[in-house]
């Protein structure tokens, strides 16, 4: 057999970016096949380098990123940089220059997890985020600022091809799963132009999947009913700005932010998508040991999927299941859980 090299670009940012990412990579490495040569080079981006030079993603690193097969990213930020120059300068700058078209967020309740609902649910679903349009494509200004007369503006983008292309990429997903079901999520009966594009493409994609049984929501109820019945949920599409939020509130009711994983996926795979936990650098707990590696780990999992090693994500997610039901009720250090999940991956 051939050898195969999977190039990854790792960027282990701040806080306990590098100390979560650092068991990611421990897991990869066990888990991969043994024909397969993990070559790994990491960037220093992030807070830390931007407090040291003033830059957030220079042109020339953005290059060389382009050469690998994924990016795995573990958190960006600390306090003391002024909100919004990581996230324009280097996240969604990677986002918008990678076309990361989907932004990919799973939610499952795993057994022997807490949830905040009663009952434990059953919670087994995956949001599909529009990433490159809406509101968050800095299409905007403000005139006579910081006046009182101030006018401010953020227009939401969405066009006929970046709505079709993720819509139907949802549709893909809601396919290869059991329940095919695919939940439209958005606010058309007040954002009545853009909403209707989403609509009408979902309608007119769908027809193109009749085995997948679709639904709508406003994305008000959508809350309620991702508290009050979210098993109902299997596949959601939705854009970028109601993807965001809904998002969160979905890895709080599945277990929490040491269980959420994400992908950034440019499904053209004209350039390398890019996974990560949802969480941050949590420089609360940074240094102590303390940071729970698993939504990291699961993040590799999806990284593994995206690159076409469905047994080895599959491996994870099982070594996962089993190990929350080992750890319930003990205290481990991040160190311990990675190589519980090594452990378990390898064996
Ligand atoms: P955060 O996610 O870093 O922390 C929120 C709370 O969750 C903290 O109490 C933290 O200790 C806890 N926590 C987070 N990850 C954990 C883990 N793996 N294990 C155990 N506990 C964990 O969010 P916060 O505090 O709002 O932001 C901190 C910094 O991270 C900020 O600079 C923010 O801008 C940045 N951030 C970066 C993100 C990224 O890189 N994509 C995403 C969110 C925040
Ligand atoms: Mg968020």
């Amino acid at each position: 057999s051939t050898d195969r090299t999977l190039n990854l670009a790792v960027i282990p940012g701040d806080g306990i970016g590098p100390e979560v990412v650092a068991q990611g990579l421990k897991v990869l490495e066990a888990v991969l096949p043994q024909d397969v040569k993990l070559e790994t080079h990491e960037y220093d981006l992030g807070a830390r380098r931007w407090h040291a030079t003033g830059e957030t993603l220079p042109d020339a690193e953005l290059e060389r990123l382009k050469e690998h097969d994924a990016i795995l990213l573990g958190a960006i930020g600390d306090p003391g940089v002024p909100s919004g120059i990581l996230e324009r300068g280097l996240l969604l700058k990677l986002r918008f220059a990678f076309d990361h078209f989907v932004n990919l967020r799973p939610s499952r309740l795993f057994p022997n997890t807490d949830s905040p609902l009663a009952g434990r649910p059953d919670i087994d679903f995956v949001v599909v985020r529009e990433g490159t349009e809406g509101p968050y494509v800095g299409n905007g200004g403000s005139i006579r600022t910081g006046t009182p007369q101030e006018v401010a503006n953020e227009v939401s983008v969405n066009t006929a091809f970046g709505v079709e292309r993720v819509v139907r990429d949802a549709y893909e997903r809601a396919r290869a799963r059991t329940a095919k079901k695919l939940t439209l999520v958005h606010k058309n009966n007040v954002l009545v132009h853009a909403g209707h594009l989403w609509k009408n493409t979902f309608d007119r994609v769908g027809q193109e999947y009749p085995e997948v049984s679709t639904d709508y929501l406003h994305v008000d109820a959508a809350t309620i009913f991702l508290v009050t019945d979210p098993a109902r949920f299997d596949v959601i599409v939705t854009d970028n700005l109601f993807g965001d939020i809904i998002t969160d509130l979905a890895a709080a009711v599945s277990g929490g932010i040491g269980l959420a994983a994400s992908g950034n996926i440019n499904p053209d795979r004209e350039f390398p998508s890019m996974f990560e936990p949802v969480h941050g650098s949590a420089p609360d707990i940074a240094g102590s040991g303390k940071a729970d590696p698993t939504a990291t780990v699961l993040s590799v999992a999806l990284l593994l999927r995206h690159l076409g090693f469905e047994a080895e994500a599959a491996r994870i997610d099982e070594a996962v299941t089993a190990d929350l039901a080992e750890r319930a009720g003990t205290t481990r250090s991040t160190q311990e859980t990675g190589d519980a999940l090594a452990a378990r991956v390898a064996g």
